[in-house]
């Protein structure tokens, strides 16, 4: 890991991005890279970016766009915890670069829903009157919206009770106005759902 990482203001990542993207072999020289760093992540986000605690957000078939942002986020202090602000902000141009190229090749392991059907079942009735929009019928998201589909439940449940409190840790205009009238069980509804897409 770098020790003296540039201020981020001076690094345009999504050209960074865009330039990674645009060969065969600039691509495979971005994965192997990810790779290496994905190593120091797999602690606490799983192997490949699959994570295995449900507090913990999978990073694997995230999109990358989004996890750039999120890296931004977090590098700015504007979405907040300790530790992945302090190891984002170890992380070179080259190695953020890579990191979001890798973890977004990696397949999403399938996970079981909540195991309440009727649960699952109103969870699956929200999620397409209010997610659907931006995250995709499938849950995938694209360039500009997160792939929510086979996220961790705990991780899910947490974050969208966050939005939906405007809290310091994380707030986003667009998902407090989706979460405004949701209540409590209908938020562990939608996170037994959406945590059994694929
Ligand atoms: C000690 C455990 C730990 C390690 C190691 C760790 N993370 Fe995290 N990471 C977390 C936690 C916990 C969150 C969720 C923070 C929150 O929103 O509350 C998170 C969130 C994230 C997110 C946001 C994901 C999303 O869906 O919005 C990204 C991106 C991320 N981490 C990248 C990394 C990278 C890259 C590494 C390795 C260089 C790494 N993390 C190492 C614990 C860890
Ligand atoms: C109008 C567009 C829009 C709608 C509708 C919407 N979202 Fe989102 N969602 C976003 C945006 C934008 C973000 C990223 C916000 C940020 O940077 O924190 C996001 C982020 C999320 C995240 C965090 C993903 C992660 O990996 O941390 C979850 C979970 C989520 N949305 C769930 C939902 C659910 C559940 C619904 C339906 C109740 C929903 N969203 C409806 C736009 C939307």
């Amino acid at each position: 890991m770098a020790q003296n990482p540039k201020p981020r203001a001076e690094v345009d990542y999504a050209a960074k991005l865009k330039e990674a993207q645009a060969t065969p072999k600039a691509l495979e020289d971005a994965m192997k890279v990810g790779r290496r760093v994905a190593g120091f992540c797999a602690n606490c986000h799983g192997e490949g970016g699959n994570s295995t605690n449900p507090d913990i957000p999978n990073l694997a078939g995230q999109n990358p766009g989004y996890l750039l942002d999120q890296v931004r986020q977090f590098a700015e202090g504007r979405r907040k915890n300790e530790f992945m602000e302090g190891m984002i902000r170890a992380l070179n141009p080259e190695e953020t670069i890579g990191m979001v190229v890798y973890f977004g090749a990696q397949t999403v392991l399938p996970h079981r829903a909540g195991t309440n059907p009727a649960q699952v079942a109103k969870g699956r009735d929200l999620f397409s009157k209010n997610c659907f929009r931006c995250h995709g019928e499938n849950g995938r998201g694209n360039e500009k919206f997160a792939r929510i589909a086979g996220q961790q439940a705990g991780y899910l449940t947490k974050t969208i009770k966050r939005y939906r409190a405007g809290s310091v840790q994380r707030s986003d205009p667009l998902m407090a106005a989706a979460t405004s009238l949701l209540s409590d069980a209908d938020v562990d509804a939608l996170a037994a759902y959406i945590s059994g897409m694929e």
